[in-house]
């Protein structure tokens, strides 16, 4: 690693879960001083991976805790430069099946808590000289996977939001951009294979449809989006960059 984010301080919703626990460890690896926002500080599922950055407790739908959390990281580090909104749930069901509550707490962890959390950051962010925020949008945001119809609807929300941000803060110095990734291998993707097929097979189908012939990893996101959040990508702001093995490129085939 190259120390690329030597002296600066990252915020990681999310931080303890798949995509957010390598993004911690690729932030902490390059210097960062990271704080991993969740709900709580165990294994959150992830197998495998221990965890980066310093644990700081707080639920992205309640105002209050996020005020405090960023309250927090003032107090003891005086600067906030970088902000990943990676906490997400996802709910598998049609519209049909998705009651207004699981509807209303899906829009609230992935459309609401990125937006609280990015409004009460933007203070600290407008003093850095290195301000970046990268949202979690996904592929779902632009095409549809079965049974998902609640997760894409806050997705393309996400990715509209992203645009905004993008466009009403870049002259204040802040980038905003959103990551949109395809199959990746964390305990949400696992929670999506249907029931009664072996994770195994699962697995093998969806690699058997990807044009690289695989799904993605945390480490993949995490690549990106540390590419995003440093200053190589100083020009880049305002973009859904798709990370998928290619698969939205291609239309399905039939298998003969
Ligand atoms: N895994 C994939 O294939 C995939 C694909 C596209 C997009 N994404 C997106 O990536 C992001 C991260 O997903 P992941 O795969 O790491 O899932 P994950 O389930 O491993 O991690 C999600 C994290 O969010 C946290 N979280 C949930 N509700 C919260 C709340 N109210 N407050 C604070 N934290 C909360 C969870 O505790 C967990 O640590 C999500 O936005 C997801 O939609 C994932």
């Amino acid at each position: 690693m190259t120390g690329t984010l030597e002296g600066r301080v990252a915020l990681v919703t999310g931080g303890r879960g798949g995509a957010g626990r390598a993004v911690c460890r690729r932030f902490v690896d390059e210097g960062a001083h990271v704080y991993a926002a969740g709900l709580s500080d165990d294994d959150d599922g992830v197998e495998g991976e221990p965890p980066a950055g310093e644990f700081l407790r707080f639920d992205v739908t309640s105002e209050d805790e996020v005020i405090a959390g960023i309250a927090a990281i003032e107090s003891a580090r005086g600067r906030l430069d970088i902000v990943v909104n990676a906490a997400g749930i996802e709910i598998e069901k049609t519209v049909e099946d998705t009651s207004l509550e699981e509807w209303d707490r899906i829009f609230a962890i992935n459309v609401t808590g990125t937006f609280l959390t990015s409004k009460h950051a933007l203070p600290m962010l407008r003093r850095s000289d290195h301000a970046s925020i990268v949202n979690f949008g996904s592929y779902d945001g632009f095409i549809a996977d079965p049974k998902l119809a609640a997760y894409c609807a806050t997705k393309g929300a996400v990715h509209a939001l992203t645009r905004a941000m993008a466009c009403d803060h870049g002259r204040e110095g802040i980038r905003v951009n959103a990551i949109c990734p395809g199959y990746i291998d964390t305990p949400m993707l696992e929670q999506f294979y249907p029931d009664g097929v072996d994770p195994a097979d699962a697995l093998a189908e969806a690699e058997r449809v990807h044009p690289l012939g695989t799904i993605g990893t945390p480490t993949d996101m995490a690549n990106l989006v540390h590419w995003l959040v440093s200053d190589e990508a100083r020009y880049a702001t305002g973009q859904l960059w798709v990370l998928d093995g290619g698969i939205s490129a291609q239309v399905q085939q039939m298998r003969f």
